[in-house]
């Protein structure tokens, strides 16, 4: 996997002088996008390589960063259709695919608009498109076994048993996939998005005691695990056209768990 992050609206200088900040990049304030391709081939038994990454870098920068650029500026910054991520992610496929380096295959092509919100097109899911957007919600919980005595429980769930509970700031990703939309760019409406995850989960899960406020827990512990799964219950038939495609839940920065379905 390689990344490349670069500004919309800067012109390319020569040499890349900071590509970790990003480039182009002058420094102004404007869009600023991260963009992932993965590519998988044999490694070349001498060098190690499965391709030289300048090669890749070379690609993205020639073909994907341009392409996006024109499309800013051509539209006023607006983008339309164009520029909604789902369509720009399956452009730039088109232009990339067949074309990295030393005998390797793209894999997948992930553009990140945010830290917080990412387009991928996979090989194998195409011409899906699966958009992937994080919220947050903090919420306590105690994690037990009711049918069990509570040195047991201490046993098995050490502190996280305290009979009192604790609380975790939690991160929700949430996936949706579907075919942009020939008019829209889009997987789906992007407002109906966001208002379903947050009536669906995070306004019944934010500032809670899952064990005791939220009705899936009464009787179900609410490991990461299970609350990722409840998640998915709730979230899965919310999106058509589109399809829920993942859920991740993160417990802290360190844990996650994720559940894409059966
Ligand atoms: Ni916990």
């Amino acid at each position: 996997m390689r990344e490349v992050r670069f500004c919309l609206d800067a012109a390319p200088s020569d040499p890349v002088l900071n590509s970790w900040a990003g480039w182009p990049d002058d420094g102004r304030i404007a869009p600023y996008l991260v963009l992932r391709a993965t590519v998988s081939g044999p490694v070349d038994r001498r060098t190690g390589y499965m391709c030289n990454i300048t090669l890749i870098d070379r690609l993205l920068r020639d073909q994907a960063i341009p392409h996006l650029q024109r499309t800013w500026s051509t539209t006023g910054g607006s983008g339309g259709a164009r520029l909604a991520g789902p369509a720009a992610v399956a452009a730039l496929w088109g232009r990339l695919e067949g074309h990295t380096p030393g005998g390797t295959r793209l894999e997948s092509l992930q553009l990140a608009s945010t830290p917080y919100r990412s387009f991928t097109a996979c090989r194998g899911d195409l011409p899906m498109i699966t958009m992937t957007e994080s919220f947050e919600f903090a919420a306590s919980h105690r994690l037990f076994c009711a049918d069990l005595p509570d040195d047991r429980n201490r046993e098995i769930f050490g502190k996280c048993s305290n009979p009192n509970g604790h609380g975790h700031n939690y991160v929700l990703e949430v996936s949706v996939a579907g075919e942009p939309d020939p008019g829209s760019g889009t997987v789906m409406d992007h407002a109906r998005f966001q208002r379903t995850v947050k009536q669906h989960v995070i306004d019944r899960f934010d500032h809670t005691h899952l064990n005791s406020d939220v009705g899936e827990f009464a009787r179900l512990n609410p490991t990461v695990e299970n609350i990722t799964r409840v998640i998915w219950d709730l979230l899965v038939d919310q999106f058509h056209p589109a399809r829920l495609a993942r859920v991740r839940v993160w417990e802290t920065p360190k844990t996650w768990a994720e559940y894409a379905g059966p």
